[in-house]
């Protein structure tokens, strides 16, 4: 009881909490196994942000070829009336991502929501976003969630009354093939319920140049964060790769609509990971990441498919991005 209302003052007062576990390191290493145990081996992406890969992905996100994080930027600050005003002031906002972002504290900044509630699978992540927030926003209720997105996911309960609004920027969704984007959506829409909406950062299909140098720049940043997943792998699961003999491969798969990136083995070879040991054809690859492009009927469909209307699109010039902003049907 006391404990309780303890928990609902410090609420109040704008102090955080925290909930959820530590997600176990045994599904990395089962993930990974299994992973490179397939026929086409394959790593999950959300592997990638370790504290290293965090790093090279925030170099990413500066990187002149790297448009979608300052387009989704500039989009949010344009529209940023609109987009609060699309939520409702005062809203609950959850947010899959730990939130570090610059869009985030816009959005906070101009939605002045009720709670604000961000989900990450990495708890230094949240506890570094949310030590930044508090700074900015002392008297911001924050509900910190430790837990894995991808998996569904039990909201705590808050204040009942505030609608509920998820934002998922970044085009994090692209990781997820369309089928598990739509059960993605449908889990989310059961998680704001009938009243609730969805703000969706979307990379939209373009010129494969311009996705080809996103994912292919010149410093080799991007193959620096595709290749840190092998050096993790040794780090936290004892395995022996050896990351000059595997080349940072990315390409736009037209049929598919997604850009692949892929790890290739320059020769042949094995790898070992405890008492497991797996071979490498030269030339065969390890498929990282894939990162799916939309269309703006494309990714309408897939929300109206899960119990959204699309109510509200905001873009660039260029059509090269978009702010999908979904209402429950
Ligand atoms: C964070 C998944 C949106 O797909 O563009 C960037 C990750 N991978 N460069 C993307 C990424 C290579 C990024 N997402």
């Amino acid at each position: 009881m006391g404990r309780k209302h303890g928990e609902r003052r410090s609420l109040e007062l704008g102090g955080a909490r925290f909930v959820g576990s530590e997600p176990a390191a045994v599904n990395f290493r089962k993930d990974v196994l299994e992973g490179l145990a397939r026929p086409q081996k394959a790593l999950p992406p959300k592997y990638f942000y370790d504290a290293a890969g965090s790093k090279l992905f925030e170099r990413i996100c500066r990187l002149r070829e790297y448009y979608p994080t300052r387009t989704e930027l500039a989009i949010t600050r344009k529209h940023l009336r609109d987009i609060a005003r699309f939520a409702g002031k005062r809203s609950a906002l959850l947010e899959y991502g730990s939130g570090e972002s610059l869009k985030t504290r816009l959005l906070i900044a101009a939605l002045q929501p009720s709670v604000y509630m961000p989900v990450d699978i990495s708890p230094p992540a949240l506890r570094a976003a949310v030590a930044k927030l508090l700074r900015r926003f002392p008297r911001l209720g924050i509900v910190a969630i430790t837990a894995d997105f991808s998996h569904p996911l039990g909201i705590p309960a808050y204040r009942a009354p505030a609608r509920r609004v998820v934002y998922f920027p970044g085009s994090t969704i692209g990781n997820l093939t369309p089928e598990e984007a739509q059960a993605f959506l449908k889990m989310t829409r059961g998680q704001v319920g009938p009243r609730g909406a969805m703000i969706v950062g979307v990379d939209l299909k373009k010129d494969a140049n311009v996705l080809h140098a996103a994912y292919n720049d010149a410093k080799g940043v991007t193959a620096a964060f595709n290749l840190n997943l092998l050096a993790r792998i040794n780090r936290e699961l004892g395995a022996d790769f050896n990351a000059r003999r595997f080349a940072h491969y990315a390409f736009y798969n037209p049929l598919a609509g997604r850009i692949e990136m892929h790890l290739v083995a320059t020769e042949a070879h094995a790898v070992n990971i405890d008492h497991y040991r797996f071979s490498f054809q030269r030339g065969e690859s390890i498929h990282t990441e894939n990162s799916y492009k939309y269309s703006v009927p494309e990714f309408e469909r897939l929300a109206g498919n899960a119990g959204f209307h699309l109510a509200k699109l905001w873009s660039d010039a260029r059509g090269w991005f978009g702010v999908f902003g979904l209402v429950a049907t």
